[in-house]
């Protein structure tokens, strides 16, 4: 049963990308199953500055599934049934602009979803749901990633449009420069559904996006490899880890944003945990 096999419970969420393993110290592991079968990964609860936190591997410890088979719906129910109401989202990204090349950081502002395929809601049945998802993330959230950031020295990028694609393979040389030509900054392969499904859970999400490569229309090399991913992504892995820890001591324990006020007056279908 959910929830069913534990105590523990954590305000503040990290979901980690690949190479991005727990940052927890002294941490209990949570397994536990939910409507929507088990999470990526059994999910580790520690505690960094008085705030309790819950971590789960997006793709697995193992990396056993790849971005259209993530678990999506079982991560965010998982970690809103152990009380996470801040999901931090750190994922890496390639770049479509020349000048935010490997190693920078981004907090982008817009998504477009360009996948297909992939269930994108909690509310199947029993009425229609139709959550805002104008501003798709949390701005305090985006704020404190920032500040936060630039206290590091790692001058983040401010806003900008992530696509995410249905992967698993990487964009051709013409739709990278497609997306390019539509002012799109980044693309990625996990930022949808995870997104609006926190934002169905009335969560708050940030997304904390490191870029690993400049796209297929970007560069002019042999395109983007996996090995350059985790490459790139190992090389910044301990100064992202620093951060998100940093970030988890900033961020506000009042959620003083629109993110809880997702679900106001709607007649839920559901029952959240
Ligand atoms: N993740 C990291 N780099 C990427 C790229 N170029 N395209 C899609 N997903 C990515």
């Amino acid at each position: 049963k959910v929830g069913a096999m534990t105590t523990s419970t954590a305000t503040i969420g990290v979901i980690g990308g690949s190479g991005f393993y727990s940052f927890l110290d002294d941490i209990e592991e949570v397994r536990l199953d939910t409507p929507y079968g088990p999470p990526s990964d059994p999910i580790a609860v520690g505690t960094v500055a008085g705030r309790t936190v819950a971590f789960i591997p997006r793709h697995g410890r193992d990396h056993r599934y790849p971005p259209h088979k993530i678990p999506y719906r079982a991560n965010l129910w998982a970690l809103r049934s152990l009380g996470v109401r801040q999901v931090l989202a750190p994922s890496a990204v390639g770049s479509l602009v020349p000048q935010y090349g490997p190693g920078t950081l981004a907090v982008p502002d817009q998504l477009v979803d360009r996948t297909y395929g992939r269930v994108q809601t909690f509310y199947e049945e029993g009425g229609a749901i139709h959550v805002s998802f104008a501003d798709p993330y949390c701005p305090v959230g985006r704020r404190v990633v920032l500040d936060t950031a630039r206290k590091a020295d790692w001058e983040p990028v401010d806003g900008g449009t992530l696509v995410v694609i249905e992967g698993p393979r990487f964009s051709t040389r013409a739709e990278s420069q497609w997306y390019a030509a539509q002012g799109w900054t980044l693309v990625g392969m996990t930022g949808h559904p995870e997104a609006v499904l926190a934002r169905e859970l009335a969560l708050c999400y940030t997304p904390i996006c490191l870029v690993t490569d400049l796209d297929a229309g970007i560069e002019e090399g042999e395109g983007v490899t996996m090995e350059e991913v985790f490459r790139v992504f190992a090389k910044n892995v301990n100064r992202l880890r620093s951060l998100v820890t940093a970030v988890v001591e900033a961020l506000p324990a009042d959620r003083d944003c629109p993110c809880p006020h997702a679900l106001d007056d709607m007649n839920l279908p559901l029952q959240l945990p």
